[in-house]
């Protein structure tokens, strides 16, 4: 499978495995990386506790880095979630110091400005991706000299936009108004959904959630046999409870609406039944993601950590994709990515008997 972003990246097929934090570690990012596709190193990788210092995080990325590039020769991605000033953009600031001196091939950049880093990713020949929310982060994007742009729908699991576009309605128009490869993300999971993004004029893909559920992925089990549970009606897309959260000085209001997270995927445990019918069916991503007083896993951890480290499901809250009632099967990362250009053949030849 041949389109511009497999050359852009040098990949064989285009399919990007989607950053997911603490589950997406350097074996994982190798795994798919080897299988053709382009793994990618989340933020806090590969660790089990939490912290709140900007070098020890940088310095875990590092230690992923290098595993990774241990693991395999192929091209891969980093993560790099854009910090907001005087909040948590020393976090950002330090992991991409690290990223440049580990010199890696590609940087995909999300919840946050382009203009904030692109320029020094460019100098460096690191290719940069940036995952956007709305047309016109990716026209702000491409802009700042982005080589392409990731849309990604609310169907996705984690932080989506503010707008809730869908992937169906968002690919197209932010195809029709860029001129770089635009990547489709949010709720594909198999074949048919790459096959849809590729008539949709995207061309490659984003998948998340598909990923938790491989043998390489260090997520619990617990939280696969979620996924494996899971029907159409699992999750829920929960908004802060502000449309203007925290002030992004650099961006101004409306860029923090636009650029930062919005709304957040999360499937139905215990817990959140619970926090729901407390408030009376209406929540806010504060809500669901506090917690009650009191009630936090531990110092060390945090209800993300708690639930996909440790797999304390049911009593936390974890984020998936509205398609995960798609996922029946723990394949390997080779096994998936073969499974989704295997099955593209048939799918393009019932289109050519449809379309003649
Ligand atoms: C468990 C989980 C954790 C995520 N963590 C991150 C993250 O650290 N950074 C980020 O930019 N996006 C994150 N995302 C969003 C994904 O990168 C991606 O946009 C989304 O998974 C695509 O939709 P899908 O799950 O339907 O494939 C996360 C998603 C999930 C499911």
């Amino acid at each position: 499978m041949k389109t511009r972003l497999t050359d852009l990246l040098g990949i064989r097929y285009p399919v990007i495995q989607a950053s997911m934090a603490w589950i997406t570690d350097a074996v994982l990012a190798a795994a798919v990386s080897k299988a053709g596709g382009l793994g990618t190193i989340g933020p806090n990788s590969g660790f089990k506790t939490v912290t709140s210092d900007a070098k020890e995080t940088g310095e875990r990325l590092r230690e992923q880095i290098r595993k990774c590039k241990a693991l395999t020769d192929s091209p891969f991605a980093v993560n790099f979630v854009v910090g907001v000033p005087g909040w948590d953009r020393d976090y950002s600031d330090y992991c991409v110091e690290v990223g440049l001196d580990e010199g890696v091939p590609v940087a995909i950049v999300s919840q946050g400005s382009a203009q904030v880093y692109t320029q020094r990713f460019k100098e460096a020949g690191t290719r940069v991706v940036q995952v956007c929310s709305t047309v016109r982060h990716a026209m702000k994007s491409q802009e700042a000299g982005v080589d392409a742009v990731i849309v990604s729908g609310t169907e996705g699991g984690g932080h989506s936009g503010f707008d809730q576009l869908t992937t169906l309605s968002l690919v197209p128009q932010a195809v029709d108004a860029v001129g770089i490869p635009v990547v489709a993300g949010g709720g594909i999971v198999d074949s048919r959904g790459l096959m849809a993004a590729l008539a949709l004029g995207a061309e490659g893909v984003y998948m998340g959630t598909r990923f938790m559920a491989t043998r390489e992925c260090p997520a619990h089990d617990n939280v696969k046999q979620a996924l494996l549970a899971a029907t159409d009606v699992s999750t829920i897309a929960v908004r802060h409870g502000s449309p203007v959260p925290v002030r992004n000085p650099e961006a101004g209001n409306r860029g923090f609406v636009e650029e930062r997270r919005g709304s957040v995927r999360l499937i139905y445990t215990d817990f959140l039944r619970e926090v729901l019918a407390e408030k009376g069916g209406t929540i806010s991503m504060e809500d669901a993601l506090a917690g009650r007083k009191g009630d936090e896993p531990s110092p060390e951890s945090n209800r993300t950590v708690a639930a996909f480290v440790d797999g304390r499901v049911q009593e936390n809250t974890i984020t998936a994709s509205q398609a995960s009632g798609l996922i029946r099967d723990v394949p390997t990362c080779e096994e998936l990515i073969r499974r989704l250009v295997q099955e593209a053949s048939p799918i393009a030849h019932r289109l050519k008997t449809i379309v003649g």
